[in-house]
């Protein structure tokens, strides 16, 4: 047994499970749900029965019998002097694909095929290798002409970079955990969009961070006054933000919203981290805006960037664009950790760095038919559903018509397809209403899956008592 959740902790990352009959399955599934999203970690005590059952103001029995179906199921184990332990999942159950069943849809991730062009480019690569096998083969702060051909990206865009504000990294991931390890002490505050890409906040809790929530809505955006109060109020180290296509709503800040933030994060005197991982996916946005912190005297900026998306996540190349004092930091830190980047993908990346133009354009061709088959099958089999515009990014955030996103998920994963729930994306509990689809996949396996979503969702639907949801919809 490695921790322990308490029974008020547990309560608020269920949020409103009671999603169908028998109350015992719905809870039951309710902390399944939360296993297979690694939100409670493999060997952590669940709360005592009593405990758990006066938190949710239900009977004993109920707890008991929610515990029962979870041993049954292999998802918890009772320990003696522990009492009920969760297990590790192995992976074909567990929190991303479903290995055992070839024909399951996997939008856990929303990671894009390769850049068709990539094998060739890994066969130029390996013609010229010779050089990087007679090296070390990785190294802590990045090949110089790598970080020389990003720094100039930046300049071209109004960003003027020196090769020495430039850092690679084992992809954004690791960039943020690096990040997240230099910049913060137990117990900073780090502001947040909510809803954001939660692995960021998985980063900066580790790092003892309180994490301080910025709504941001698919209608309308960032919450200017919550931001003016937060920064105002909680004066928080850091801001972790995505202005370009946001992850997981697709919104992109306005020149305003920049102007805004940017100028309550000054006041404060808060660095910003801006995570451009999905900033080049740029499908049909009318009007591209400023650069986050590009304006004179605007807010001191870090920049996080990854070839991820934009050509593959299984090239695991990322960067940091900070001062070079940070960046430094950064590099002391990191040995800790790793011992830097491989040669040889940054050799690809390198390869790579002129063909962008080219690439980027694939990019929004292959988003454009996803979202758009997407957005058809959605209309289509569930017109109750509120699908809003995305002009890029990976995914769309929709609203449903019900607080049962979790009950969806734990119901599609009997039929083959993996989503995560709204509640994965929130700060602070919240977004049973939401479900993030991202349209990644091709347009055919889009439609697959939304036509089992729409079946699934029909039947969550008629389970739940209409009672249920309006008790849900005070705790959501
Ligand atoms: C917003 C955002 N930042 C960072 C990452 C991590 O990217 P990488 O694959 O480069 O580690 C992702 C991946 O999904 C992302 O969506």
């Amino acid at each position: 047994m490695d921790s322990r959740i308490s029974a008020r902790a547990l309560a608020a990352l269920l949020g409103g499970w009671r999603t169908s009959e028998p109350a015992y399955e719905a809870l039951a599934d309710g902390i399944r749900l939360l296993i297979l999203d690694n939100r409670i970690a493999p060997r952590t005590a669940l709360p005592a029965e009593r405990e758990l059952a006066g938190v949710l103001a239900v009977s004993r029995t109920t707890i008991a019998a929610a515990y029962r179906s979870l041993r049954e199921s292999g998802h918890i184990r009772s320990i003696r002097g522990s009492g009920s332990v969760t297990q590790p999942q192995a992976w074909a159950a567990g929190a991303r694909t479903a290995v055992s069943d070839p024909g399951a849809i996997d939008l856990q991730q929303a990671s894009p095929a390769a850049w068709p062009g990539l094998s060739s480019v890994l066969a130029e690569a390996a013609g010229s290798a010779t050089t990087i096998l007679a090296s070390p083969g990785y190294d802590v702060v990045g090949h110089e002409a790598l970080r020389a051909g990003i720094a100039e990206r930046y300049t071209r865009v109004g960003i003027p970079t020196d090769p020495g504000e430039i850092m690679i990294t084992n992809g954004a991931q690791s960039a943020l955990h690096l990040l997240a390890t230099t910049l913060v002490s137990r117990g900073d505050r780090v502001l947040i969009e909510s809803p954001t890409y939660p692995h960021a906040a998985d980063c900066f809790r580790a790092a003892g961070a309180r994490l301080v929530s910025l709504p941001v809505t698919t209608a309308e955006g960032w919450d200017l006054d919550r931001a003016e109060q937060a920064f105002g109020r909680a004066v928080p180290t850091l801001a972790y933000l995505m202005p370009d296509f946001q992850n997981p709503t697709g919104r992109s800040m306005s020149d305003i919203e920049r102007d805004v933030i940017e100028r309550a994060a000054e006041r404060a005197g808060t660095l910003v981290i801006v995570d451009e991982t999905t900033a080049d996916l740029d499908i049909d946005r009318l009007v591209a805006p400023r650069a986050f912190g590009a304006g004179s005297g605007a807010a001191s900026v870090v920049r996080v960037g990854s070839f991820g998306k934009t050509v593959w996540g299984g090239l695991r190349i990322g960067w940091i664009r900070a001062s070079p004092d940070l960046v430094r930091r950064v590099m002391a830190a990191r040995f800790a950790v790793e011992l830097g980047t491989p040669e040889w993908e940054q050799l690809v990346a390198r390869l790579l760095l002129p063909r962008l133009p080219e690439i980027v354009a694939q990019r929004a061709h292959l988003l454009r038919a996803g979202r758009d088959a997407a957005v058809m099958a959605l209309r289509e089999s569930l017109p109750e559903w509120g699908v809003p515009h995305a002009d890029g990014g990976v995914s769309l955030w929709v609203d449903l018509d019900a607080p049962l996103s979790g009950a969806l998920v734990m119901g599609l994963r009997s039929a083959g397809v993996l989503l995560s729930a709204g509640p994965r994306f929130s700060v602070d509990g919240g977004y049973e209403r939401n479900l993030r689809i991202p349209f990644t996949a091709p347009p055919e396996r889009l439609e697959r899956a939304i036509d089992a979503i729409g079946t699934t969702w029909r039947r969550v639907r008629a389970g739940a008592a209409p009672v249920m949801i309006d008790r849900m919809d005070a705790v959501v």
